[in-house]
């Protein structure tokens, strides 16, 4: 069979599927690193660091100790206890265990609850600029994604009557991620409560609350949950892991915090497609919860410190629009004032090009931003050394320069 006859055998939902563009970047980073290129790879939205030792040894004896088999759907006890422990210490959020369901890593947890709240046709607002696979995972259920677009000169955030605006009668579900992938942007607690009056009008909407990033958070007034505020609670989905703030992206555990029967709806589901999650990364996650947060805070400072060093940096190149994130490890630089310049050879016509151009010319793998709803931008990880990320701003500093 050619191959586009067997691209016509896949079902529809995934030929109507987005690649995931971050994979699809660092997929061809690696391969130029392959081919013997010294790529600087700050597509993947990964920590650098490593498991911090006594999460690790966790693991260790859990093999020890024979947690070799099935776990239960939603997760093992002890686990949803340390989270609904986590949520109250952390998150001033009040759940019990049976309201939580840990799944395989946070994305996992965000398509189950789609699939579990969304019919065809419900609409999904989307705070933009947003991580690439929620309009994915609305269309995998065969909702709509309506995408509410944050400004550049608002720090990129959506404001309460931006919300108002884009609520219909089919909206199920609105989501947004603070800390915020791929701008940093954090939500504050006063935006957040605005954001909630508006919320609190509108009985039929659930909110999915994203906060993989939680911990990585620069602001002085620290995170703010939109679960924490009681007229809201029933309808808050609270979505959190273990991968960004515990350096912790291939155990794969992520969980939410909902109410029972979301929960109960989220473990059917579950039920049928995956089971429980990996035992031994459970036992690990329990330990992250409930044990010392030190390293998370150590972490937290390192990429602070990156922040200012790449921001800074990106500030002296001519014609790029630079917003500072409060969170998360990501630069998200506009660039197109290059739009429709050209190096002699090629001409940048979007951020695509331009992400793709940087790749192939420079060694330096970026994200185009028209994957995350805000086509003016490149997202650039700062989860790297400072030598790299100087060298690699540097290495697009001198690229931009040969375009006129
Ligand atoms: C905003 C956001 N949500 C969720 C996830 C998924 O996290 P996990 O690795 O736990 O699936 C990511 C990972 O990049 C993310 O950036």
């Amino acid at each position: 069979m050619s191959a586009v006859a067997e691209q016509t055998r896949l079902a529809d939902r995934i030929n109507a599927l987005e690649e995931s563009s971050t994979l699809a970047m660092t997929k061809m980073a690696r391969e130029l690193a392959a081919q013997g290129h010294k790529v600087i790879s700050l597509s993947v939205g990964e920590p650098d660091f490593k498991t911090p030792a006594h999460i690790c040894e966790a693991a260790k004896k859990a093999i020890d100790d024979g947690f070799h088999g099935y776990s239960p759907v939603a997760g093992y006890p002890d686990l949803r206890k340390a989270i609904a422990d986590k949520l109250k210490r952390d998150n001033n959020i009040d759940w019990k265990p049976e309201n939580i369901v840990v799944s395989t890593g946070a994305k996992h947890s965000l398509a189950n609850v789609i699939q579990v709240l969304i019919n065809p046709g419900d609409e999904v607002v989307i705070f933009a600029p947003y991580w690439v696979s929620y309009s994915e995972m609305v269309k995998l259920a065969e909702g709509k994604s309506v995408i509410v677009d944050g400004a550049f000169e608002n720090g990129f955030k959506v404001t309460a009557e931006q919300l108002e605006a884009a609520i219909t009668p089919r909206t199920r579900i609105v989501m947004y991620a603070s800390p915020n992938n791929p701008t940093g942007a954090v939500y504050s607690e006063k935006e957040l409560r605005e954001i909630a009056a508006v919320l609190e009008k509108h009985e039929d909407v659930y909110i999915l609350a994203d906060e993989i990033y939680e911990y990585i958070n620069f602001t002085e007034e620290g995170h703010f949950s939109i679960g924490s505020i009681p007229a809201l609670k029933d309808r808050v989905i609270t979505v959190n892991g273990v991968a960004k703030g515990f350096a912790m992206t291939g155990w794969r555990i992520g969980f939410i915090g909902a109410a029972k029967w979301i929960a109960e709806g989220v473990e059917k589901l579950q039920g049928q497609v995956t089971s429980g999650t990996n035992s031994i990364a459970q036992k690990a996650a329990t330990v992250a919860f409930n044990g010392t947060l030190e390293p998370t805070k150590e972490m937290a400072k390192a990429y602070a410190r990156r922040r200012d060093l790449v921001v800074g940096l990106l500030k002296e190149i001519p014609g790029f629009k630079v917003n500072v994130p409060d969170g998360a490890f990501y630069a998200f630089p506009d660039v197109s004032y290059y739009f429709g310049k050209s190096d002699g050879t090629t001409t940048i016509k979007d951020s695509d090009d331009f992400s793709n151009w940087i790749l192939n010319k420079y060694y330096v793998s970026t994200v185009a931003g028209s994957g995350f709803g805000a086509p003016n931008c490149i997202r650039i990880s700062t989860a790297a050394a400072d030598e790299a990320l100087s060298e690699a701003v540097q290495r697009i500093k001198d690229a931009v320069a040969t375009l006129s």
